[in-house]
């Protein structure tokens, strides 16, 4: 495993990559990751806040209970005067990241959004990043120059076929370009892919994190899947908890100086699953702070962790996970340093 991370995974095989997600010693590769998260990006923790803005959406996807043809959802689309003041609580509850997410959703205008950007960079010490899907260029330009310092997009799966299944309508190469470009922004890039689709295979997700190495995020983001059963995928078995931590093992070793959360999604899967990731490469957690009256519209899958309980209760909680580990939370100018120096 050391070999692994002295080449800073550039040069590895989708065979070495294959035989790591496989291991029958996964203990062994948990503790290299920690390791390697140790040695590399140290002891501290970015908890960021996830303000899930609009659940409306012009995609599709399979796999998510927010797709277009999903009409037992209600929508939401938070005002913005809503969207700046969530934003505004969550710092003063000492957030110093803030994504703010939504479907694709193009009934804002790029005047509103970067508004609400401009906003909450004036009013915020921390970190704003935005996740709303392949909007263009001239959108994520004026985002930028608003005060957005992050931009999420993940590719979802490496491979051209099960992403032209699962998300019809949409093209492989056009997205990979809209994540590239965002890097070319001047973003600080957050990628990634889910773990355990329907149909996907655990040479894929080898694949998929090699294609990860190529765009030299500065956060990479993997979650297992969760079946939802509002989508033509109802049924299927949600992706392996385990094989979801071994992944974020595995891209600690091949990005060890990216920044790499443990997501909503592992923590529905299990509830150990941030005693679990911080020991085995994680060193960022999202808390879901969207306003409780809307939090639950946000319905990517069912049970979302978090949902029932006060944005209040989860910030104490975490806190207390990262206190009781020995690890403790990143102030801005350390999260700041460890975005610049990742990508
Ligand atoms: N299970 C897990 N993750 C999902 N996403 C969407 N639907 C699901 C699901 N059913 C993820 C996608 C998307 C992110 C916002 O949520 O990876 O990029």
């Amino acid at each position: 495993m050391r070999a692994f991370v002295e080449g800073g995974g550039k040069k590895i095989s989708e065979k070495s990559v294959l035989n790591l997600l496989s291991t029958e010693t996964p203990k062994a590769l948990f503790d290299a990751a920690n390791a390697v998260r140790k040695e590399c990006v140290g002891d501290g923790i970015c908890v960021y806040a996830l303000i899930n803005f609009s659940n409306y959406c012009r995609n599709n996807c399979l796999y998510c209970g927010m797709r277009r043809d999903n009409l037992s959802l209600t929508r939401y689309r938070m005002k913005p005067g809503e969207i700046i003041d969530a934003a505004k609580e969550a710092c003063e509850m000492g957030y110093k990241m803030i994504t703010l997410m939504s479907g694709e959703d193009i009934g804002y205008s790029t005047n509103s959004l970067e508004r609400v950007v401009r906003e909450i960079a004036r009013e915020c010490d921390a970190l704003i990043f935005v996740s709303i899907g392949n909007r263009g260029r001239s959108v994520y330009e004026r985002l930028k120059s608003a005060g957005a310092a992050g931009a999420q997009m993940r590719f979802e799966t490496s491979s051209p076929s099960l992403f032209a299944k699962l998300k019809p309508g949409e093209n492989f190469a056009d997205r990979v370009n809209a994540i590239k470009l965002l890097k070319k922004l001047g973003y600080y890039l957050c990628t990634g892919f889910m773990v355990g689709l329907p149909g996907q295979s655990l040479g894929e997700i080898a694949r998929d994190l090699i294609f990860t190495n190529a765009f030299n995020a500065q956060m990479v983001s993997t979650n297992p899947y969760v079946c939802c059963p509002q989508t033509p995928l109802a049924g299927n078995k949600n992706g392996d908890k385990e094989l979801g931590y071994r992944v974020v093992a595995v891209s600690r070793l091949l990005c060890p100086k990216a920044m790499i959360p443990i997501t909503i999604a592992h923590e529905t899967l299990d509830s150990n699953a941030k005693k679990i990731g911080f020991q085995a490469g994680a060193n960022m957690l999202m808390v879901n702070a969207t306003p409780r009256k809307y939090v639950s519209g946000f319905a990517l899958y069912p049970n979302m962790y978090g949902a029932d309980r006060s944005v209040d209760y989860l910030t104490k909680e975490v806190f207390s996970s990262i206190r009781a580990l020995g690890r403790k939370t990143l102030g801005l100018d350390e999260l700041t340093s460890l975005f610049d120096a990742a990508g």
